[in-house]
């Protein structure tokens, strides 16, 4: 059976109806003094594939508990998709005294699960903190069936060297264009990002920012700033994973984006493709 988070319910079902298995029905509750309690009181099945993206705190104690839940119920082999893996930013100790808080995270989770499934980790590497067996998917070229199929001398441009590898995923998918990526910087005491342009010219062009993240917007926004001043037709934004925090989506468009094209790794009104399709193949 697949057994979705709450925060996961329509990638879920879309993955129950790709690969033919049921569908739990999870209940998510809540204690008066505020701990979590998820269930899954119809599992009835050897195999579960517990689909739980990990976009908060509480996200991660539910997908603890439907492992566990699940387990109790009498699976014997419980497979693992984190859609969108939190806290992989944090792969290193970046100060004294901090954590390796992707570590922390992919050891729990890994006490519960024979295999685990990430869906475009921000750093390929986290996939090393797990205990269990790991498979990473590139999901990013889903992101090109939104797209127009009229783009002008489209060009996939990343926001960072970083993200390269996704443009060119996205590019590849959409069958034209050129790849390129700015230079960013962030300062990380005020969150503040500075992208220098590369030399690649975008007058009169539609340009495909792509990312893997959007969370405070302020990568993307920026970098469509920057490519609307030096006169690009039209740019878009699209992300594998539409984090979109606070006033991202205003800063967006305030920076005048075309469209906003994210997957249902996390469920946002701008998820307007699925990585099931893709995570179907895995699991097969
Ligand atoms: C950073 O390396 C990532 O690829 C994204 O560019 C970043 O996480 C986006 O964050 P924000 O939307 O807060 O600028």
């Amino acid at each position: 059976m697949i057994v979705p988070g709450s925060s996961s319910q329509l990638l879920a079902a879309a993955l129950a109806d790709e690969t033919g298995r049921r569908l739990a029905t999870p209940t998510y509750d809540r204690f008066p003094d505020g701990e979590a309690l998820a269930a899954v009181p119809d599992f009835d099945d050897d195999e579960a594939t517990v689909v739980a993206t990990t976009d908060s705190d509480a996200a991660w104690v539910e997908l603890l508990q439907l492992q566990d839940a699940v387990r109790e119920a009498g699976a014997e082999r419980v497979t693992t998709v984190v859609p969108y893996m939190g806290y992989a930013r944090q792969d290193q100790s970046f100060g004294d005294g901090e954590p390796v808080s992707a570590r922390a995270m992919a050891r729990a989770v890994s006490t519960g699960t024979d295999r685990v499934v990430l869906v475009n980790p921000h750093e390929p590497a986290v996939a090393d903190f797990y205990d269990a067996p790991v498979e990473t998917v590139d999901a990013a070229g889903v992101l090109a069936e939104p797209l127009p199929d009229d783009l002008g001398e489209p060009l996939f441009l990343a926001p960072d060297e970083g993200a390269i590898g996704i443009a060119e995923t996205v590019r590849d998918a959409y069958g034209a264009g050129e790849t390129d990526y700015f230079e960013k910087r962030r300062d990380r005491e005020t969150g503040a990002i500075e992208v220098s342009p590369s030399d690649a010219p975008v007058s009169e062009r539609d340009v495909v920012v792509v990312d893997d993240i959007v969370a405070t917007g302020s990568t993307m926004s920026e970098s469509v700033a920057v490519l609307n001043d030096r006169g690009a037709a039209r740019v878009f934004a699209a992300c594998v994973h539409p984090m979109l925090v606070a006033n991202a989506v205003t800063k967006l468009r305030g920076a005048g984006v075309d469209r906003i094209v994210g997957s249902d790794t996390i469920e946002r009104g701008c998820s307007v493709v699925s990585v099931a399709s893709v995570l179907a193949d895995v699991l097969a």
